[in-house]
């Protein structure tokens, strides 16, 4: 069999840039070097497409940079090419497949794949519905609102309402209580997330959530567990046992995620069957409400005191690193990193 081509995208424009290329070392480590040439193809932070020559184990967020060429995927569909700017001149290489290992803005909110149908290239996850709705938190409470699935209480907030913010605050508090959480509706990663307890902090949290996005969203808070549910395969998906996060600080903010080491996950952590079962319907119903693709991950909350379970949000492109909860959640169910990997480029091919 001719080897194919697949062009890996890592880094981006989101404030992801950093877990990104991390993912897409583990990703491209993993992939079947027997099936596939690797071209792995980073956007720098100012949006800038280039070609990474160096080994990938060599990879780092630092360096890639300065081993690298101009290099983009052009949306010619007639074209189906990655061209290469080289300083004696351009190289155009066939491109089989697209492994878009990008979190967050542009990456996995529709934007990059939009391209790629353009492009008509096939590529891995999600489509540009299934991802910009995913990535709109107050989109999918409205599609999951639908479904009949639990969410926490919510109260949209819109940029032009915060011409008069103590009119929103008055708002807020006739329908929900304190502690609220305030949410940017697209963001991504906890930018722009608080939780308020009272009044001042409210204020607060509003003013910083709008500086990220247009529309807010504020919450109910749920006490209880977390869990995250992952989901593989396209209209008859499989899904995981979940994987619970213990998190260190109040809650999973950006830096208790990435940077605070008192933060744990557990995979397989001690749940009600029936409660696993629950998650793990919701998790393929939610999926297809979206109209998703390939891969998700959908995380829950389990309600202390009811022990019911609410639906927080879904993930289209969820972290990929080694310790990541989606690839350690298929390797619970004996499949290694490899063949997941080899699993979702095949499903790419066959949406
Ligand atoms: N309604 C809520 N009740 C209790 N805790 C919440 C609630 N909403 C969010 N949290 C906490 O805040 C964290 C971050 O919120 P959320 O997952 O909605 O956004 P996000 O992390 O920006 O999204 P992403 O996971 O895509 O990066 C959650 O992991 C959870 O710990
Ligand atoms: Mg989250």
């Amino acid at each position: 069999m001719n080897k194919r081509n697949i062009v890996v995208l890592f880094g981006g424009q989101s404030s992801e840039h950093e877990i990104s290329c991390i993912s897409a070392v583990t990703i491209m480590k993993n992939i079947n070097k027997d099936k596939y040439n690797i071209y792995p193809v980073g956007i720098t932070k100012e949006g800038n497409w280039r070609i990474y020559h160096g080994k990938i184990e060599d990879l780092t967020v630092d360096s890639w940079v300065g081993n690298s060429d101009n290099a983009i995927i052009s949306p010619d569909a007639t074209d189906k090419s990655l061209i290469i700017f080289k300083e004696d001149g351009i190289v155009k290489v066939d491109v089989d497949i697209v492994f878009p290992a990008l979190h967050g803005l542009y990456g996995e909110d529709g934007s990059v794949q939009g391209l790629l149908e353009l492009a008509g290239i096939p590529y891995v996850g999600c489509g540009i519905l299934a991802s910009s709705v995913s990535m709109d938190k107050l989109f999918t409470k409205v599609i999951v609102d639908r479904l009949g699935i639990r969410q926490a209480k919510y109260v949209p907030v819109y940029k032009k309402e915060m011409d008069d913010i103590k009119e929103v605050v008055a708002k807020i508090e006739r329908q929900l209580e304190y502690p609220v959480f305030v949410k940017p509706s697209n963001a991504g990663s906890s930018k722009g997330i608080t939780k308020a307890h009272n009044r001042g902090e409210l204020f607060d949290g509003l003013e910083l959530a709008i500086k990220h996005d247009s529309k807010l969203l504020i919450e109910e808070t749920i006490v209880g567990r977390e869990v995250e549910c992952a989901v593989l395969g396209n209209y008859h998906p499989r899904t995981s046992n979940v994987g619970e996060i213990i998190s260190a600080a109040e809650f999973y903010d950006y830096d208790s995620k990435y940077n605070d080491i008192g933060s744990k996950t557990i995979i397989n952590p001690d749940v009600p069957k029936i409660t696993l079962k629950k998650i793990r319907d919701c998790a393929e119903q939610i999926f297809r409400a979206v109209d998703g693709r390939g891969l998700a991950r959908a995380d829950f909350f389990i309600e202390e005191e009811s022990g019911e379970v609410v639906f927080n949000e879904i993930n289209t492109l969820p972290g990929f690193t080694s310790i990541s909860m989606y690839p350690m959640l298929w390797e619970d169910k004996g499949m290694s990193n490899e063949e997941l990997v080899d699993r979702l480029i095949e499903f790419a091919f066959n949406k």
